[in-house]
């Protein structure tokens, strides 16, 4: 019986897990990126210049992270990504995090 309620336990906190993380919706976040990011980062993430990172191919939840960390301001500021990152909700760096994270920067890389 125990089993039984700590299975049913475990299922819904792993439920519980999923609806916290926002899922990311790539052709969104594909948008938002030509729209503002693009400019710096490149269409893909590829980097527009040698000053900006690559974000292309890199892993979903590091971008998730790192846009996360800009927007808070204490755990990485960069004065340049923390107004970008200020207006993103959740689900736009969800977004943006589930297009960047597959795009391959080998296709694109100019630098
Ligand atoms: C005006 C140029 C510019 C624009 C526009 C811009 N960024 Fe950045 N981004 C930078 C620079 C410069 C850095 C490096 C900052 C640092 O040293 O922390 C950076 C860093 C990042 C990083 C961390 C990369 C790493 O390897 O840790 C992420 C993620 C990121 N930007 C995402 C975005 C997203 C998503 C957008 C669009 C919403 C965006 N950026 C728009 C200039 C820009």
């Amino acid at each position: 019986m125990s089993r039984l309620i700590a299975a049913v336990l475990l299922t819904a906190g792993l439920a519980g897990a999923n609806l916290a993380q926002a899922a990311g919706n790539p052709a969104k976040g594909e948008e938002k990126v030509k729209q503002v990011c693009a400019a710096c980062h490149g269409a893909h993430g590829e980097s527009a210049g040698p000053d900006f990172p690559k974000l292309a191919g890199q892993p979903e939840d590091y971008l998730q992270t790192a846009l996360k960390h800009y927007k808070g301001g204490v755990r990485r500021k960069n004065a340049i990504m923390m107004g970008m990152a200020a207006g993103l909700s959740d689900q736009d760096i969800a977004d943006l995090a589930a297009y960047l994270s597959t795009q391959d920067a080998g296709l694109y890389t100019k630098y």
